[in-house]
């Protein structure tokens, strides 16, 4: 019986590349550290553009010193493997970071964006972009200074891919979301719509998430540990 895995990755997978989370017990989690009411909403953007660029501008320079971890080339290795077997891995991700790619990943859906883009407000154009951003920067599209932001789904905003999400989850068989705490919907509601549409579902975390109860099965440890080993479960060393 094929079978087609549906993946939602959220920062712990990235935690060990040295990417902050958001949310830890310890309250070091960036949300600890940065007002998200003043630095991810449009609302922010609109009043103290600096800031908010300036924010982005200090973690696309820790992603670009950051390395992926041994998580993220065990789900390339998984998609890869799958469909040599003629079945499919959908990876929808939370993070704004290019570490499933940088592994070979092929076809990521980044729900929240992604950092080492910008996007044009005037003319939607959509560029790579891997250095700061500033206000007085120019769309290399249609030329108006001032009009480029990063390309990051804020608060209040709508995430991105959910139509394909929502085809990619009914025709899955098995839903599994790693290092995400269920914190933040709608990505947090996926789990409901899985056992909903008849999948098996699994979380692996460092620490249970806030919907754990809505999971078939846990698996609890490091992310660098825990989905290399359940990889291989599935499709050998
Ligand atoms: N291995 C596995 N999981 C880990 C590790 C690790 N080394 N370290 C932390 N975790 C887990 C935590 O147990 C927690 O469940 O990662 C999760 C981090 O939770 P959050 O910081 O809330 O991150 P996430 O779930 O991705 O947040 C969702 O909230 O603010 C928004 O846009 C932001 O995409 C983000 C969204």
């Amino acid at each position: 019986m094929p079978q087609n895995i549906f993946i939602l990755t959220g920062a712990g997978i990235s935690a060990e590349s040295g990417l902050g989370t958001f949310r830890d017990k310890r309250g070091e989690g960036i949300w600890a550290r940065f007002d998200p009411m003043k630095l991810a909403t449009p609302e922010a953007f609109a009043r103290d553009p600096e800031a908010v660029l300036a924010f982005y501008d200090l973690r696309r320079r820790n992603l670009r010193d950051a390395k992926p971890n041994a998580a993220h080339f065990a789900l390339a290795r998984l998609e890869h493997a799958l469909a040599r077997r003629g079945e499919t891995l959908t990876l929808v991700t939370q993070n704004i970071d290019d570490l499933h790619e940088r592994t070979g990943s092929a076809s990521v859906i980044h729900m929240h964006g992604e950092l080492l883009k910008a996007r044009c407000e005037r003319c939607e154009a959509l560029r790579p972009w891997l250095d700061d951003l500033t206000i007085s920067d120019v769309c290399p599209d249609c030329g108006r200074a001032g009009t480029m932001r990063p390309h990051v789904v804020w608060f209040g905003e709508m995430p991105l891919g959910m139509d394909l999400i929502d085809r990619a989850l009914r025709e899955a068989d098995l839903f599994v979301a790693i290092g995400a705490s269920g914190a933040v919907y709608p990505a947090a509601g996926f789990v409901a719509e899985a056992r909903a549409y008849g999948l098996r579902t699994c979380e692996i975390n460092l620490e249970a998430a806030d919907n754990a109860d809505l999971f078939d099965e846990q698996r609890l440890g490091s992310a660098s540990g825990t989905v290399p080993a359940w990889v291989e479960e599935l499709v050998g060393p």
